[in-house]
């Protein structure tokens, strides 16, 4: 079996590209590293990844043998084909290839044991989902959707593959939920707030949160701190937080995850 020593996986996904998942991948890993626990992050998108721009890790990994050190960043333990190839490179592969280099990053790394390990999955419902939902055995999956129309088809589309594939869907979170002007703090709903909380109810699956679409998480992306490590006292930050806590506590069962003896940062 892949990833022996992780006890729980979750996918981070999404129909649509572009929707915030990388993001919310990322920070939600922090998060869960804040509340004490071991978190690892796996890049699971081949063609277009997006950490070693957004953990700011250039480096390459370690190889010991036959095996790879990941990188450690921002409390993290973290992998991505990013790290092993150049930033502009275009990755051209055929789709078993998809299925190798995710086996690898999986099988080769030296994860050690955690406690939750996250995956920034690529958009859609292809080879990189199948391989994930077949040959790990994900506790679920966490669907990423903006919330106008246009992205909660995909979100749909994303929900019912995994299903389809006996994945739990753990919940929507609504990113880029409304907008708040830097200037002067007006707020407006770009993409129309609340379409994912309406559609999590219709689906029938939990709504986990709402994240603003907010200048300081796409700087800080592009820089290389995630919001929740770089600025720990925002709002924003806190979002993230709440939303790593409920999925942590809907993974560990509502009992279970007040039991161990967790440090707590706050
Ligand atoms: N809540 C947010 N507020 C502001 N900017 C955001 C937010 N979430 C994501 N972004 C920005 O939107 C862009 C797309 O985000 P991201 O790369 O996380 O999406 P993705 O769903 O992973 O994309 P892909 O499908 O290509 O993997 C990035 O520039 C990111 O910084
Ligand atoms: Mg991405």
């Amino acid at each position: 079996m892949l990833l022996p020593g992780v006890k729980h996986i979750v996918a981070v996904a999404s129909g649509k590209g572009g929707v915030g998942k990388s993001t919310t991948a990322v920070n939600l890993a922090v998060a869960l590293a804040v509340q004490g626990l071991r978190v690892g992050l796996l890049d699971a998108d081949i063609y277009g990844p997006s950490l070693p721009q957004m953990l700011g890790a250039r480096e390459k990994p370690r190889v010991e043998g036959q095996r790879i050190i990941p990188l450690q960043r921002w409390g993290l333990t973290a992998m991505s084909i990013g790290f092993l190839v150049d930033a502009d490179t275009a990755m051209i592969w055929r789709g078993p290839m998809v299925m190798g280099a995710l086996e690898q990053m999986m099988g080769q790394v030296e994860w050690g044991s955690l406690d939750i390990m996250v995956v920034d999955m690529p958009p859609g419902t292809g080879d990189a989902q199948l391989t994930m939902s077949q040959r790990v055995p994900l506790a679920g999956a966490v669907i990423v959707s903006t919330p106008q129309d246009v992205a909660l088809i995909d979100a749909r589309r994303g929900v019912k593959m995994f299903e389809k594939v006996n994945v739990p869907v753990l919940g929507i979170i609504e990113n880029m939920s409304f907008f708040c002007c830097p200037n002067c703090g007006h707020r407006s709903d770009i993409f129309g707030h609340g379409g994912a909380r309406a559609e999590a109810e219709r689906l029938g699956v939990e709504f986990l949160g709402e994240l603003p679409l907010k200048l300081a998480i796409r700087e800080l992306a592009d820089a290389g701190s995630p919001i929740v490590a770089a600025r720990p006292e925002g709002e924003e930050a806190a979002a993230y937080r709440a939303i790593a806590a409920r999925l942590w506590a809907k993974l560990e069962g509502a009992g279970a995850a007040k039991a161990g003896p967790r440090i707590v940062v706050e």
